[in-house]
């Protein structure tokens, strides 16, 4: 039998601004917010067969950074951004095939109002729908939850379990054939297989059923991003994709070969989930070219600097404008993201070299070249860890960008086999999970 080496991409971005003040920048800063860049980019994903397009969220206007909101607003890090679940609605009936994920947290959202909203959303996107589900992180987003400070980071994992046991329930609380429409009788739905669910955890009640129809996929597709041992052990009982932040093939088969031993351990089969790399790849004409372009992404103005660090300052909840630049970054701790500050000291000896880096760490070094360089990377890659794909995801967001992608790359990988070139399935769920 022919082994399928093919490999699964995704794209990882927010309904925010795409990069609106660059020679390829379009009139994107404008444009943005009725859906139209992102309809317009899933339709050039789907050109490209990704299986899925991935909507990150968070709900606050950072003021960590210098104690305001100055460098966050001025560069449009975490706000402006508009709410992405309704973005996912009219992505999907722009397109036909490709996935679309949509973040929503456990700490925030009432289990039936999600359950309702993802049941909706499958029905709506005829059975294409994702949810990444996170517990979201740092105290500010909470206090616009009438919260004085978020969850404690552990006990947050704890909640999204029984959480997701919840919805799950909820989803399943109408049996598949409920829906008679007998025309005969005059009966529309069998009440005798819709069920309450009477749910009492510790910290969620419920009692169902659900008002809405058993959907395509009966339930949404599964994503998740965390990396500490919480967050792993969450991602391997529940999700069936993970979005891996670790750079480097031996940092990325390490987290995805863990992750496979969490599945067997909580009794799942571990080609059930799919971890997806996030990388940046840069490519070029010539590989002179590619390298032109990865210095541009490489050197800051002092601007982008400060933008850097207001970045830094917001995901980890430190103000990073107290530490002095030129000293290496200090002993900290955070209730916030607390991987992506474990990782911050390995990227760089000094404060300084930690923001420059931050502002391209997606970028690795194998993947900057012509296309046929970076797909001999890809391929090489992919070799090594297992599987399963890569999520493509850029600071620096245009038009341009996406060609490169998926003009460029994506058709030398197809040339190769290694990713798809038409979609087997109607639903989203059995694309990712046919190779
Ligand atoms: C690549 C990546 C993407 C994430 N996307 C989101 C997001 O869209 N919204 C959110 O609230 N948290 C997001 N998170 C945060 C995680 O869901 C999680 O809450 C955080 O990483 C802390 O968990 P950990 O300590 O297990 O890593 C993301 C994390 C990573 C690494």
């Amino acid at each position: 039998m022919v082994q399928d080496r093919r490999f699964h991409l995704g794209w990882f971005l927010s309904f925010n601004t795409p990069y609106w003040n660059d020679v390829y920048s379009g009139n994107n800063g404008a444009e943005w917010m009725d859906g139209s860049f992102h309809i317009d980019m899933l339709q050039s994903l789907e050109r490209a067969g990704f299986d899925l397009m991935m909507l990150e969220d968070s709900t606050k206007v950072p003021n960590t950074y210098q104690g305001s909101t100055k460098w966050d607003l001025a560069y449009g890090n975490f706000a402006p951004k508009h709410d992405p679940i309704p973005l996912l609605g009219i992505l999907a009936a722009a397109t036909k095939h490709i996935g679309v994920v949509g973040t929503m947290s456990t700490s925030f959202y009432p289990p039936y109002i999600l359950a309702r909203l993802m049941s909706t959303l499958d029905h709506l996107t005829h059975g294409r729908v994702g949810w990444n589900m996170v517990t979201s992180s740092g105290d500010l987003a909470a206090k616009n939850y009438g919260m004085d400070k978020l969850i404690e980071h552990d006990l947050r994992y704890e909640m999204a379990d029984e959480y997701v046991r919840l919805v799950r329930e909820l989803w399943h609380s109408w049996e598949p054939d409920a829906l008679l429409m007998d025309r005969e009788t005059g009966q529309y739905v069998d009440p005798d297989k819709v069920h309450t669910i009477d749910f009492e955890g510790r910290w969620f009640k419920s009692r169902g059923p659900l008002t809405t129809l058993p959907s395509p996929q009966g339930m949404p597709v599964f994503g998740q991003a965390g990396g500490s041992n919480a967050g792993r052990d969450f991602a391997a009982k529940y999700s069936e994709f993970i979005l891996c932040a670790s750079q480097g093939v031996e940092a990325m088969k390490e987290y995805r070969d863990d992750i496979r031993a969490r599945m067997k351990f909580f009794g799942r089969d571990p080609d059930t989930c799919k971890v997806l790399f996030i990388t940046e790849p840069i490519i070029g004409r010539t590989a002179e070219e590619a390298q032109v372009k990865k210095k541009v992404r490489y050197t800051l103005d002092e601007y982008q600097l400060h933008c850097s660090l207001s970045w830094l300052s917001a995901h980890t909840e430190i103000d990073f404008s107290t530490l002095d630049l030129d000293a290496p970054l200090p002993e900290l701790s955070t209730n916030a993201h607390q991987t992506s500050l474990k990782s911050l000291y390995h990227m760089g000896d000094t404060v300084r070299e930690i923001a420059e880096t931050w502002w391209h760490h997606y970028i690795n070094e194998d993947f900057v070249g012509t296309p046929e360089q970076v797909a001999d990377a890809m391929e090489a890659a992919m070799d090594e860890i297992g599987g399963d794909g890569f999520l493509i995801e850029t600071t620096v967001l245009t038009r341009s960008y996406i060609a490169d992608i998926t003009d460029a790359l994506v058709p030398e990988l197809q040339r190769r086999g290694l990713t798809r070139t038409s979609y087997t399935h109607e639903l989203f769920r059995d694309n990712l999970m046919e190779f």
